[in-house]
């Protein structure tokens, strides 16, 4: 119980890897808000966990169910402890083939809306002089992944954000920290990756397959928990050695081609 005395908001926690880490954080012990826009799924998802949990509708791009999701928190458990700021959206679009309309609904979602929540949830945070923000951000905001301009650049600022709030939310006590996962596997990327994509990602991850909602969930109770009381402003990777490979390939020291100067 890493978490007990906790309360916690996690965004998009209807499903994927939201839904894991808010079961996660409940198992630990924390009173969790499971936050979405999709209200019917997110009802199911506190059912599903039981105990403290309550469903609460938000859209986080929209500042009023911002304001009010802060509100019905701190009704229902006198404080936040945590934040995990997991809801996004993904788009794979050529650069040359991206709208406007597209780019900034992508960054929208996924950098403004970490934005308000994470300021307005840090504002309560303050005046307790203690809490923990984590921010979901992505491997593709790391490397210039085909189609990922807007997708990638919104993780990319998100990942700034997190280190400026660490900054400056340190006075107060509060941890910021990241969570970069690398191929997860949830519905979206079940029907999203395409098999060149999926094909793609077993080449180029040294662990050779997609990541589990529980294996982010994992890092997320750490990072929310007294034990990660040091870190602050980090990104933690989980992404089976994605972002440190380079070269990859079956090397075979007996077999393989020798340049002429080398034998
Ligand atoms: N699945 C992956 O491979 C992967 C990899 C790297 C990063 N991520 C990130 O992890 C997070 C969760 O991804 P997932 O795969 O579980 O996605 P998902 O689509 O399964 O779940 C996302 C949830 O967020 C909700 N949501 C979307 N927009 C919202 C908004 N404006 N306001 C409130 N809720 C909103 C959706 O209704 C949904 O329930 C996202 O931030 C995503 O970018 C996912």
């Amino acid at each position: 119980m890493r978490l007990t005395g906790k309360a916690a908001i996690v965004t998009g926690a209807a499903r994927g890897i939201g839904k894991a880490i808010a079961t996660a954080f409940a198992a630990q012990g924390a009173q969790v808000v499971v936050s979405d826009r999709d209200e019917d799924a997110a009802k199911a998802t506190a059912l599903e966990i039981g105990g403290d949990a309550i469903a609460v509708k938000a859209d986080i791009s929209v500042d009023a169910d911002v304001e009010s999701l802060v509100q019905k928190a701190i009704s229902a458990f006198g404080k936040i402890d945590v934040l995990v700021n997991n809801a996004g959206i993904g788009a794979t679009t050529l650069f040359l083939e991206s709208s406007r309309e597209e780019f900034e609904r992508v960054v929208r979602i996924n950098l403004t809306g970490t934005f308000l929540v994470s300021q307005s949830v840090a504002k309560t945070m303050v005046s307790r002089k203690s809490g923990s923000i984590i921010n979901i951000a992505s491997l593709s905001g790391q490397k210039g992944g085909v189609g990922r301009s807007a997708y990638g650049a919104s993780k990319a600022g998100v990942e700034l954000l997190n280190k400026v709030m660490a900054v400056e939310l340190a006075d107060y006590g509060i941890n910021v920290n990241a969570i970069a996962p690398g191929p997860i596997l949830t519905e979206v990327s079940k029907t999203m990756h395409t098999l060149e994509t999926r094909e793609a990602y077993h080449r180029l991850v040294p662990q050779r397959r997609y990541g589990e909602p529980e294996e982010i969930a994992d890092a997320a109770v750490f990072l929310a928990s007294d034990e990660a009381r040091y870190i602050t402003g980090h990104t933690l990777n989980v992404d089976g050695g994605f972002l440190a490979a380079g070269l990859l390939f079956p090397f075979d020291s007996k077999t393989s081609t020798k340049l002429a100067d080398e034998k």
